[in-house]
């Protein structure tokens, strides 16, 4: 009995701390579940020895209500992670190929290889920007294309009528990834209508995903929306009970409680800005990233040299390059902290 409490302790213990201000590696939310959010979690905890429903239908007229899309062109995942692994069962044989950047999210290599799927990688330029006109050019007999805006790991956007021409490009049946997962950190001005777009795109698939901006990574939800046709395909994929009693609560909560998510969003936003503002002051060039971290590219010094020992846990990246996850104040402090010695060399 004694070891079983112990071992309780131990997995209570292995929690990762909400309020970790070195944990800038994943880009999280630094900010733990909003106390609304929080109570009504903990209420739907006490229906934890039922199922949850079998597909999970309510959760997505929730989503597609508040998307503007009809219920039927709503998928969803356990995590935006969910989704793609559903649209690649969903459209790919082993053998075919898929269209990504490098480097890109971390997942799409691991779900290629899932898939047994042949990557084909397009460098992004200079300043973090994917060669949409190269990618086209790769999707032209790939079953998968990725687009990432903002990108993951630059934070970078293409401009919404290159998009549009690259749309025109790929070919009708290839499926083109629009993963959004940073989407509610872009100002208004730079989105894309993604409802109008799937009318017009067939093949797009839009990504989205409440472990970022709404803060519930551990909650694992995401969805993605299309056209009817292509999301009546993927709801085949969707696994019975695969969402968690507290799923549809999460996101009821989450939506209830837009204004106060908002402010976050704006604070990570302002953080973001006054992060690059001193790193540049250092002389510390970053990518114009839009989402809730700043990417370094190669330095003078690499990265991994300048943050190892600091307790600053960041994603560094073979080349030499960065990625750090905005947090709060005192993350910014540690992360210029830890620049400084190297700035003034
Ligand atoms: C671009 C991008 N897409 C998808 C994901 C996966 O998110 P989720 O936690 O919803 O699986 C991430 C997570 O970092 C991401 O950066």
């Amino acid at each position: 009995m004694a070891t079983l409490k112990q071992e309780l302790t131990e997995a209570v213990e292995a929690l990762p701390s909400a309020l970790n201000p070195l944990a800038l590696s994943l880009n999280e939310n630094p900010f733990p579940p909003l106390p609304a959010v929080r109570s009504a979690l903990i209420e739907s905890i006490d229906a934890a020895n039922r199922y949850p429903e079998y597909l999970p239908e309510r959760l997505r007229t929730l989503i597609a209500g508040r998307v503007g899309v009809r219920d039927e062109q709503v998928v969803i995942g356990v995590g935006a992670t969910g989704v793609i692994l559903q649209v690649l069962h969903a459209v790919t044989s082993p053998g075919e190929k898929i269209v990504m950047t490098s480097p890109t999210f971390d997942g799409y290599p691991i779900f290629a290889h899932m898939a047994r799927l042949e990557s084909v990688t397009v460098a992004l330029d200079a300043h973090g920007h994917q060669d949409l006109d190269a990618m086209a050019d790769a999707a032209a007999d790939a079953r998968v294309v990725v687009v990432c805006r903002p990108h993951n790991p630059t934070g970078t956007i293409e401009p919404a009528a290159d998009i549009e021409r690259f749309l025109q490009r790929v070919p009708s049946d290839t499926v083109v990834l629009l993963d959004e997962a940073y989407v509610e950190f872009l100002s208004p001005a730079y989105r894309i209508d993604g409802p109008a777009l799937v009318e017009r795109y067939p093949n797009v698939v839009v990504l989205r995903t409440f472990s970022k901006a709404y803060g519930l990574a551990g909650m694992r939800i995401g969805y993605g929306f299309c056209a009817s046709d292509l999301a009546r395909r993927l709801w085949t994929m969707q696994p019975p009970f695969g969402i968690g009693i507290t799923g549809l609560v999460a996101v009821a909560a989450s939506y209830d409680a837009e204004d106060q998510l908002q402010q976050r969003i704006r604070m990570i936003a302002s953080e973001r800005r006054y992060l690059r503002m001193r790193l540049r002051s250092m002389g510390v060039y970053s990518t114009d990233g839009h989402a809730n971290f700043v990417f370094l590219p190669p330095w003078r010094q690499p990265w991994r040299e300048v943050f190892d020992g600091t307790g600053v846990q960041v994603r560094n990246y073979a080349d030499g390059s960065v990625r750090i996850t905005i947090g709060n104040r005192q993350s910014t402090r540690a992360v210029l902290a830890a620049v400084a010695p190297f700035a003034m060399r």
